[in-house]
């Protein structure tokens, strides 16, 4: 499959059947990202156990891009270890605002990818990179002890030059 036809296959899908939306009542870590460029938000919500991502959820509002990410993102850490989350994120960081290498990422992610689809279109990589920075985010909170996150702009982690 090419990678448009990835791309375009991928994000639809992920759009129109979304994973792992929703709350979780019970999360260890509530969490709250936003795209400055367009102010669309988006919540994340994470039960860890054993330092593994025993569950995790989103709900939010934003463009079809920035929902297919948040979908496709808590597929690909649900039931990883906190250490392989932070690996996954890191691989994803450097496909869409790094070197654009994809060699980290494990081969059972290879729809993730499809997410290198967006940087055609640059102004849409930040929507495609909300949900991943507020995963980041909400790793670091939880090993900074922190149980719960005021909202604040994710601009630190991943942060897209404009231009
Ligand atoms: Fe707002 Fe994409 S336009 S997240």
């Amino acid at each position: 499959m090419s990678l448009s036809e990835l791309y375009k296959e991928t994000i639809l899908d992920h759009y129109q059947n979304p994973r792992n939306r929703g709350r979780l009542d019970d999360a260890d870590i509530a969490n709250r990202g936003h795209n400055p460029l367009c102010g669309d938000e988006l919540e994340l919500f994470l039960r860890i156990q054993d330092q593994a991502i025993a569950d995790i959820a989103f709900t939010g509002r934003g463009c079809s891009i920035s929902q297919a990410s948040a979908s496709m993102m808590t597929e690909a850490v649900k039931g990883r270890s906190l250490a392989d989350a932070q690996r996954i994120y890191e691989a994803v960081k450097e496909m869409m605002v790094g070197s654009g290498a994809t060699d980290d990422l494990e081969e059972d992610l290879e729809d993730l990818l499809a997410l290198q689809g967006i940087k055609q279109f640059p102004v849409r990589v930040k929507c495609a990179v909300l949900a991943w920075n507020t995963l980041k985010e909400s790793l670091d909170l939880y090993l900074a002890g922190r149980k719960e996150a005021e909202s604040r702009p994710t601009t630190g982690p991943m942060a897209v030059h404009e231009g």
